[in-house]
């Protein structure tokens, strides 16, 4: 059966999550294009991969990179500059309006399963988590920016078919099953998990305006 032909505009394509994510698309038969900051380190080659040079901190012509596309999604995290800055929400602000004025309506965000729900807390376990572990690991400016970019989407964004994953990650090992949509559950998966699971999310309507965690369903 044939199904129709996507192009989705990738931002953190060279990361963990991101390398999958491409691959995940393009032998699913759609096209790619990816803002990079070092092309160099993609070693897919691809006729269906456009790889375009640049930080998402300065770069200018969203608008351009946004033509043609279908999905938009963001697989972005800088620990060290979220650290100091929510770099991430303040390229969320320009993308937006950009997919606004291009008509491109659909857009993932990848936060984490410690990042919180928008105006609630994190369940006491995983708070006390955040805490220690996350804090220690020097994750909790990726995580406030995480929730600057929740709090932009919900407030200044309902036009807009955005859904963030609120994802659990540890690793690069092989496909430990498929991942379903969760308020509450949510489990630690490889970076190919969630990388699939993000691609059939942004397919999925039920998901608009949602900030769900993913699990494996036993
Ligand atoms: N890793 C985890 O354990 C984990 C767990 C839960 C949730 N998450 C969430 O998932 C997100 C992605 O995680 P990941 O581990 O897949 O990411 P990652 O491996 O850290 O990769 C981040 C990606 O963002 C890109 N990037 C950063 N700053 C950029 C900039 N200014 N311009 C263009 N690209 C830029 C990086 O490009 P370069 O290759 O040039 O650096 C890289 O492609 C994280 O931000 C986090 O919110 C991660």
């Amino acid at each position: 059966m044939t199904h129709s032909t996507h192009t989705y505009l990738v931002f953190g394509g060279t990361g963990r999550t991101g390398r999958h994510f491409i691959s995940v698309v393009l032998n699913d038969g759609h096209k790619v294009k990816a803002l990079v900051r070092q092309p160099e380190k993609i070693d897919i080659h691809h006729p269906n991969l456009e790889l375009v040079k640049g930080s998402v901190t300065d770069y200018e012509p969203i608008d351009d990179l946004l033509k043609g596309v279908d999905f938009v999604i963001s697989m972005l995290g800088d620990a060290q500059m979220q650290k100091l800055q929510t770099v991430n929400a303040l390229f969320v602000r320009k993308l937006i309006p950009a997919m606004r004025r291009q008509s491109v309506k659909r857009f993932l965000y990848q936060a984490g399963g410690f990042t919180r729900p928008y105006k609630k807390e994190l369940p006491f376990m995983n708070w006390l988590l955040k805490q220690t572990l996350v804090r220690f690991s020097g994750l909790l400016g990726q995580h406030r920016d995480n929730e600057a970019v929740i709090n932009y989407l919900v407030e200044e964004a309902p036009d807009i078919e955005w859904m963030v994953h609120r994802a659990g990650l540890y690793g690069d090992d092989p496909s430990k099953g498929i991942l379903t949509r969760s308020k509450t559950k949510f489990s630690i998966a490889p970076f190919i998990d969630c990388a699939t699971y993000n691609y059939h999310l942004l397919s999925d309507n039920s998901a608009i305006h949602t900030y769900d965690l993913s699990y494996y369903q036993p």
